[in-house]
């Protein structure tokens, strides 16, 4: 058996698992122990990366006992039933006092799970997310880990040394215990589907409204990323539009088929912000975008379905683009705010204590949706720690008065062109919805009262009323809520 000489492990040598030890072995101070359950993939990556001094086990008695006390190993394997199966595994050759770290893209309600089940054993359990791909996991992520604030003592130093570093500060911080973390990671990336979606309805409007190539909207985004849009997405996007396909030589982007697919993370956001309550439309119509993406028979048979007449073509091709990149901003916002406000139900819901403005924080390197805008959201809540919607906050209120109108023209223009813009325009209706200062919920409320006597409450009266529609006259009744 090997001694114990190693601080941290992880299981799970796939590409994110690999990464990750690399870039753990590469900080001052790290022993890496690795384990893999084909052992043929553990020697191969300890083969290939011999100056990261990995102590590979082939067993995983021999992996908890490569490990100092309290022993910490990071699973990086598929959610779902591998990562059970490692959890049991590890359960039965750890200690009391010990440290499971699951870096996967879990379901927060099963890490919550397992978080009670490992810790009725006496071992720590941390639900963490792991934001930033294959690059993030090797030269710094941002990291949302949950769990005790017991486990975070020793986890915190261990992550803080490998996560991405934005001012001189680490982009980690203890979220909130047991499935905070994989919480806060599921919302991270349901703004991420909002985003990627609303630059792809950008993208597509730019390209059908002045006949731009992929090369030329690519320059567009690259200019782009040097503003108020600053970010990841908008930065791989212009790569990705740049690309040409070597073997026709037409643009990559015109050879990809255009059916998205998806792992289940931004379904898992849409679903809890139902059950929340909490209207994501942004998120979820960029999930359904690709659902709708996703059915080319359906799709096929729309074929004979008329749109408006005529080509869609702009007047003034520079002034489109403006109020497309304003239009962008101002849904971005809305993407973040709604995720925001998902963020604050589920903490309630759960009994998390989530600091909103350390989010947005750890959102700022490291991660697919890191932004320049960030800042200004760590700002609104440090300003006002009780803000109840982001885009109230004064910096955004800015923002929609220097967008809004660009918005509307966009929305518009994508309209009476037949071009789908399901985020840019479900984006509006919720920003119009949430202004309006009264809404047509009064009917709803009237017609759910005169099919099933749901009741409903007065603008002018506390209490709680039913009318009797039936007949020409109708009656009100105050009814008793207890
Ligand atoms: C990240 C990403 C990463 C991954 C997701 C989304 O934060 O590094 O979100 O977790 O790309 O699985 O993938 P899908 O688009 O396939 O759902």
């Amino acid at each position: 058996m090997s001694e114990a000489q190693a601080n941290i492990g992880v299981i799970g040598m796939a590409v994110m698992g690999s990464n990750l030890a690399r870039n753990l072995a590469s900080r001052e101070g790290n022993t890496v122990a690795i384990f893999n359950r084909s052992a043929e993939k553990t020697r191969a990556v300890t083969a290939e990366f011999p100056d990261a001094g990995f102590v590979a086990s082939e067993t995983i008695e021999e992996f908890a006992a490569s490990l100092q006390k309290p022993r910490t190993a990071i699973i990086m394997v598929q959610a779902g039933r591998a990562t059970d199966a490692v959890i049991t595994q590890l359960t039965e050759v750890f200690e009391p006092g010990d440290i499971i770290v699951d870096g996967g893209n879990a379901l927060f309600t099963d890490t919550i799970r397992r978080e009670a089940a490992v810790r009725a054993t006496g071992i720590n359990f941390v639900g963490a997310g792991i934001s930033g791909g294959e690059e993030g996991a090797l030269l710094g992520p941002s990291i949302m880990p949950g769990g005790s604030a017991e486990a975070w003592e020793t986890l915190g130093p261990i992550l803080k040394s490998i996560a991405a570093v934005v001012d001189g500060e680490p982009c980690v911080t203890h979220v909130g215990t047991d499935g905070a973390g994989h919480f806060v990671k599921m919302i991270h990336n349901g703004i991420e589907y909002a985003d990627m979606q609303l630059i792809a309805e950008a993208y597509d409007l730019i390209r059908r409204g002045t006949g731009k190539t992929p090369a030329e909207i690519a320059d567009i985004f690259a200019e782009w990323n040097t503003g108020d849009l600053e970010s990841y997405l908008i930065e791989i996007t212009a790569e990705v539009l740049k690309q040409i396909d070597p073997q026709t030589g037409a643009p990559l982007v015109d050879v990809i088929l255009d059916q998205a697919g998806s792992k289940g993370t931004g379904v898992w956001t849409v679903q809890t912000a139902l059950d929340l309550g909490i209207p994501v439309s942004g998120i979820a119509e960029a999930v359904f975008a690709r659902s709708l993406s996703s059915k080319p028979a359906q799709r096929a048979a729309a074929s004979v379905l008329p749109g408006p007449d005529g080509d869609f073509v702009v007047a003034d091709a520079d002034a489109f683009v403006e109020d497309v990149r304003l239009a962008l901003y101002a849904s971005k916002v809305i993407a973040y705010s709604q995720g925001f406000d998902a963020i604050v139900a589920g903490a309630e819901q759960y009994g998390w204590d989530i600091k909103k403005g350390e989010i947005a924080k750890i959102w700022r390197g490291g991660c697919i949706i890191r932004a320049r805008f960030l800042n200004r959201i760590t700002e609104a809540y440090a300003e006002n720690p009780a803000l109840v919607a982001l885009v109230t906050a004064p910096f955004f209120v800015d923002v929609m008065t220097s967008t809004q109108a660009a918005w509307r023209r966009v929305v518009v223009a994508a309209a009476e062109a037949g071009i789908p813009s399901p985020a840019f325009s479900s984006s509006l209706a919720y920003y119009d919805g949430l202004r309006a200062e009264r809404l047509p919920a009064a009917l709803v409320q009237g017609q759910r009262d005169f099919f099933g006597a749901h009741t409903y409450k007065r603008v002018d009266q506390d209490g709680t009323f039913h009318t009797l529609w039936s007949g020409d006259r109708s009656e009100i009744q105050a009814v008793d809520s207890h």
